[in-house]
This record gives C-alpha cells, sequence and structure tokens, in this order.
C-alpha cells in the first residue's frame, strides 16, 4: 500500500449526485490494484474538515491511473465530488483483502455478481479488470440494482462487457428500467435455478443481509464486501469492526476489522 498525494485527470457527472473521477496514480500502486480493493481519498481541503479521508473502491486502473465514482452524501464525498481536472487529492491504497482471485476466476460457473446501489463500483472492478485483460466473462451474470434509472451508472461500460460473454439483468426500485424490485429477487430466482453458482456481492447491508438468507436458503457460497464506516482504513482505530463467526466455530463470535480483514468475507461468515 502507498501514501501520495495526486491529481485529478478528469471528473465526469455521472448522475445529478454521482461523479467518476479519474485519478493519476503510480505504476507500483496501480500493480497492487484488484478487484474489490478500495482506497482512503481526500482533499486539501480536508486536511482538518472532515478530518479524515473517506473510503472508496477501485472501479477500474491502467498502467498509472485509476477511477472511483463518489455518490454525495456529506461533506467528504462533495468535496471530492467537485475537484476539476489538476485538483489536488491525498491516496492512501490499494488497501484491503480485494475478492478471493481463485474463487472469481474458476472455471466452475456460473458466476452471479450482484450489485446494489454504489456497489457496483466494487463488483464492476472485475468486470472492467476482464475486460481491459481480454479475459472471457462466459458463465458470468450482473444482477444490478439502484433505486432508479438514473443512478444504474456505467451502463455503457457494463454493456461493452457483454462482447467478451457478460450477461447483465437490471432492476430498479421505481421501475424505472428493468423489472422493479429488489436485486436479490433476481439473484434468488436465479440460484433457485443453478444453485452451483458462487456469488459476489457488494450493496448496503440490508441488501447484504438479504443475500446472506438466499444463499442460507439455497446452500450456494458467496462473498459479501461490507461499507462499514471507517476513519484509518489501515487497522489502528477499531472503527469499522463487524462481528463475525469465530474460526474455532466453539467460541462463537469475535471481532473483525474490515478496513484489513475485509472489506470481502465469505458470507457465512458474518453476523448482522
Ligand atoms: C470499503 C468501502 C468502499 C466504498 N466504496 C464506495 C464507492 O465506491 N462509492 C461511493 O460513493 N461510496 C463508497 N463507500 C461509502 C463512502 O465511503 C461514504 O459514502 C463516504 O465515506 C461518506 O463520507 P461523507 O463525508 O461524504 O459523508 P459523512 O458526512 O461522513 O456521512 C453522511 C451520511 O452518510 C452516512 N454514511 C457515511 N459513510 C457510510 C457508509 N460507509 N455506509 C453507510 N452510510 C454511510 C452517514 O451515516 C451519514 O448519514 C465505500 C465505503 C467503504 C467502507
Ligand atoms: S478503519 Fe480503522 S481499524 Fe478499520
Amino acid at each position: 500500500m502507498y501514501l501520495f498525494n495526486t491529481e485529478i485527470v478528469c471528473n465526469q457527472k455521472l448522475s445529478p449526485n454521482i461523479f467518476r473521477l479519474r485519478l493519476k496514480a503510480t505504476k507500483d500502486f496501480c500493480r497492487e490494484a484488484a478487484p474489490g480493493k478500495f482506497v482512503m481519498l481526500g482533499t486539501d481541503d480536508s486536511l482538518f474538515d472532515p478530518l479524515l479521508r473517506r473510503p472508496f473502491g477501485i472501479c477500474r486502473w491502467g498502467e498509472d491511473w485509476f477511477e472511483v465514482v463518489i455518490k454525495i452524501v456529506g461533506k467528504g464525498s462533495c468535496q471530492l465530488s467537485r475537484l476539476e481536472s489538476g485538483g489536488a487529492v491525498a491516496i492512501h491504497g490499494p488497501l484491503g483483502n480485494g475478492y478471493p482471485k481463485d474463487q472469481l476466476e474458476s472455471v466452475q460457473k456460473p458466476l452471479f455478481l450482484v450489485a446494489g446501489g454504489m456497489g457496483i463500483a466494487s463488483i464492476a472492478s472485475h468486470i472492467f479488470s476482464a475486460l481491459d485483460s481480454k479475459q472471457s466473462l462466459a458463465g458470468t451474470f450482473l444482477f444490478y440494482g439502484a433505486a432508479s434509472y438514473s443512478e444504474l451508472i456505467l451502463r455503457n461500460e457494463l454493456t461493452a462487457a457483454t462482447a467478451i460473454g457478460l450477461h447483465i439483468h437490471t432492476i430498479t426500485d421505481d421501475g424505472s428500467c428493468g423489472r422493479q424490485g429488489l436485486v436479490t429477487q433476481l439473484l434468488a430466482t436465479e440460484l433457485q435455478n443453478q444453485p452451483q453458482g458462487r456469488v459476489f456481492a457488494c450493496g448496503p447491508e440490508p441488501m447484504l443481509k438479504s443475500v446472506q438468507n438466499v444463499l442460507q436458503k439455497v446452500g450456494s457460497e458467496g462473498y459479501i464486501s461490507l461499507e462499514n464506516r471507517m476513519a484509518c482504513g489501515f487497522g489502528v482505530c477499531l472503527g469499522c469492526v463487524q462481528t463475525v463467526l469465530s474460526e474455532d466455530s466453539k467460541s462463537g463470535v469475535e471481532t473483525a476489522k474490515v478496513c484489513t480483514q475485509g472489506p470481502v468475507f465469505p458470507a457465512q461468515e458474518v453476523v448482522f
């Protein structure tokens, strides 16, 4: 992991409150980037207010750049969303464990990718990684749900991955694009037909709880990426801890640091 200051290459508005930032990065940073990893980002203004950097998933990367997509929910995300080309950013990363590579790239199919809202940033990192390295996504399904059409971001880029085999199903809370309903309904239907499928999911906690329930009912395996609030991002503040089943199941539960032991956990190990 690296700690450095860098600058914005470009900032694109994807919806009224979601922005895609491309940032310059070192080649070493880009070599360590992987699906499911994240960065802590802050602006010059954020040295004292807000005091801390904020976590965002690494959505796509090249040799010397990477991209994040940021939804404005408070001061930190708002400051970052306003940066223009040349704007200064402080970065710490890549952080976290990312999705288990052997599971993600296993020949055993189907692979179900489930994204709710801004969870698409984390889930899309696997899709873009395959697209950019010209790997096949045959047997891979993306179930993508958002509140409404305007929040279904990165549609063109994701559609480009259908050329390498990706199947995309969208669903919205208000029915403005795709079916009306929750993304976990799509997953439940498909998993009943193909219970051997493996699942990778990222989104808000209620969605992840529901993914966990669906997996349990069908008896399938999966991984979920948590987005707990974070303060340091590297394991010293305990601000992000999550209750998980202990490795030695006799002793019940223990806590895990989402920033260093996660953010990706086997779905059945997380205790919500
Ligand atoms: C590993 C990880 C990856 C993430 N990836 C992305 C991403 O790719 N794109 C993206 O837009 N966001 C992502 N998030 C969430 C993002 O970090 C928060 O939205 C951001 O930190 C909010 O900071 P703020 O200063 O704008 O808001 P604050 O002023 O800190 O909070 C504003 C409101 O948002 C709520 N909030 C803040 N953080 C979270 C959170 N983590 N979960 C739920 N509610 C929260 C607060 O309770 C408050 O109500 C990720 C979070 C984690 C932990
Ligand atoms: S955010 Fe500080 S320990 Fe995880």
